[in-house]
């Protein structure tokens, strides 16, 4: 019997891979519970996708992990439980209530002493690292407007080294990349960071397509 890929069998290939592999946890369920109740939008990573970050900085043993787009923490979680002791996470977000709200699941989550939050146009902030000399990121996990991602990437490499290993999350948007002239500008902003990103000659790079419950993507690069 062969199945089509819907929208149905998706979620319960995500779900099956969820129950065995992402165990429940207090600290990030109360963040999106929190974030919830404070009506954000829920477009934080899934479970199965932060665990995902977490591996991969782990197998890099990254110390450094620079994040664009907090929303509530949920994704910074992840993250910063892959550091070891005196490792640091930055993570950079516009709004100041989700900066708020990630501030106290950190706190929660008991990994607040190895991140530190950074209000303000990511593009901005990055720019006054990047003037100040901040010490290169072993990883970056970009996700936050769709439509900077190219300056992201760019900004993000001149603190970035080789070996350094950059991320960009919502890359396939539902499949929506494969339209020949996208009608949704942040589609049309992904496409041609996708193509931006397939020619980039700093970099390796893939998508892993990204099951939740719709298709998604992730992009996976390491610096030259
Ligand atoms: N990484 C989070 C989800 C981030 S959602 C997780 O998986 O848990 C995207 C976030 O980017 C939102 O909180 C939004 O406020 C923020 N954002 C949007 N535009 C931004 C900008 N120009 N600079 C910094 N952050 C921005
Ligand atoms: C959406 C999902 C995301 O992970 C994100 O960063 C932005 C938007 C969404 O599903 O709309
Ligand atoms: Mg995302």
């Amino acid at each position: 019997m062969t199945e089509t890929l819907d929208a149905e069998l998706v979620r319960r290939v995500d779900a099956y891979i969820e129950r065995l592999f992402v165990p429940r946890d207090e600290a990030l369920e109360r963040a999106l519970a929190m974030a919830r109740a404070a009506g954000f939008p829920l477009i934080h990573v899934s479970p199965n996708l932060g665990k995902l970050l977490y591996l991969v900085a782990r197998m890099m043993r990254a110390a450094r992990i620079l994040e664009i787009g907090t929303l509530a923490g949920y994704s910074t979680i992840w993250l910063a439980r892959a550091l070891p002791p005196d490792g640091r996470l930055v993570t950079l977000e516009l709004d100041e209530r989700h900066a708020a709200l990630a501030r106290e699941n950190l706190e929660h989550a008991g990994v607040d002493s190895r991140v530190e939050i950074r209000v303000g146009h990511a593009a901005g902030s990055l720019r006054a690292m990047i003037a100040a000399g901040e010490a290169p990121f072993d990883l970056v996990f970009i996700d936050a407007d769709k439509e900077s991602y190219v300056e992201y990437l760019d900004l993000s490499l001149q603190l970035a080294r080789p070996g350094s290993v950059v991320l960009a999350d919502n890359l396939i948007r539902h499949a929506r990349v494969l339209e020949d002239v996208p009608q949704d500008a942040q589609v049309r902003a992904i496409k041609a960071f996708n193509e931006a990103l397939a020619a980039d000659a700093r970099l390796e790079s893939l998508i892993l397509p990204i099951v939740r419950e719709k298709l998604d993507g992730i992009s996976v690069s390491i610096v030259k």
